[in-house]
């Protein structure tokens, strides 16, 4: 497949959000489907990611987070985990140059106990490598949980305050936000699932508290970025009001 085809050019949005959440759903479903293992499901489920990628470009989005493995991920049976660990490694070394050239940032998102030190040093390569690109940023949430994320801020802050560094009862959002895995990611605008699930499952919790949600019933291998493109079309026509009213008379 050709990743980048001058004749699937994005369309005209009215609004393209800024970041996209992504759960890369229905991996393990489309592989059963075939009667193939769930792992030929993830191993079908890299172009579909990349593909989303180069669509995100297309379109102009400027944040992408990909959900590619929870801290709930570790329940699935020790090979799953070990082919997920591993493929999340690899795909990332083999992918380097090709987002290196497509100018996107990688960065990364997740908590350290547990996941193999060599996926970490993997990660923090890739942020090295591509921390001067000035296009999309694609955040990799690996051994990432929403929860988790939080608890792990508190207690950053909590060591402050007993250090005297912060102020107890001056603790603001910001302060939360500081203490992040990305601080610098912003809010969530459009949550995307595939595969029909309707949860969130623990994905990017604070940073979606006003997100959009959007469930495509498509299996993440089929996945593509036409499909992409629809999700923003639909982002486009939603009326997003943070909490605030507008009267709305009937004639
Ligand atoms: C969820 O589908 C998918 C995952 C837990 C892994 C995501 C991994 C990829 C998309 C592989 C390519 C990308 C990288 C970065 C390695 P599921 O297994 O829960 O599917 P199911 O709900 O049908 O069982």
């Amino acid at each position: 497949m050709k990743l980048y085809d001058p004749q699937r050019k994005a369309p005209q949005f009215d609004k393209v959000p800024r970041h996209i959440a992504l759960v890369m759903d229905g991996n393990g479903r489309w592989a059963n489907k075939r009667g193939l293992t769930r792992t030929e499901g993830h191993k079908a489920g890299e172009i579909a990611l990349l593909e989303v990628v180069a669509g995100a470009i297309e379109a102009g989005v400027s944040n992408l987070t990909a959900y590619a493995f929870s801290t709930e991920n570790w329940k699935r049976s020790p090979e799953e985990v070990r082919f997920l660990m591993g493929y999340n490694k690899e795909v990332l070394r083999r992918r380097r140059d090709l987002l290196m050239e497509w100018n996107v940032r990688i960065r990364w998102a997740g908590r350290v106990p547990r996941l193999w030190p060599s996926v970490i040093e993997e990660l923090k390569l890739a942020e090295k490598l591509t921390a001067k690109n000035t296009g999309l940023t694609l955040t990799m949430a690996v051994n990432y949980g929403g929860r988790q994320e939080i608890v792990d801020a508190v207690n950053k802050i909590a060591l402050k305050v007993a250090q005297g560094k912060i102020r107890p009862g001056s603790i603001t959002e910001r302060t939360i936000e500081k203490e992040l895995y990305v601080p610098e990611l912003p809010d969530v605008d459009l949550f995307l699932r595939s595969s029909g699930e309707l949860r969130s499952s623990n994905f990017l919790m604070w940073q979606s508290s006003y997100a959009e949600y959007l469930f495509s019933p498509t299996l993440w291998p089929d996945f593509n970025r036409e499909e992409l493109w629809k999700a923003i079309a639909e982002f486009g026509g939603r009326q997003r009001r943070f909490g605030s009213a507008e009267d709305a008379p009937l004639n």
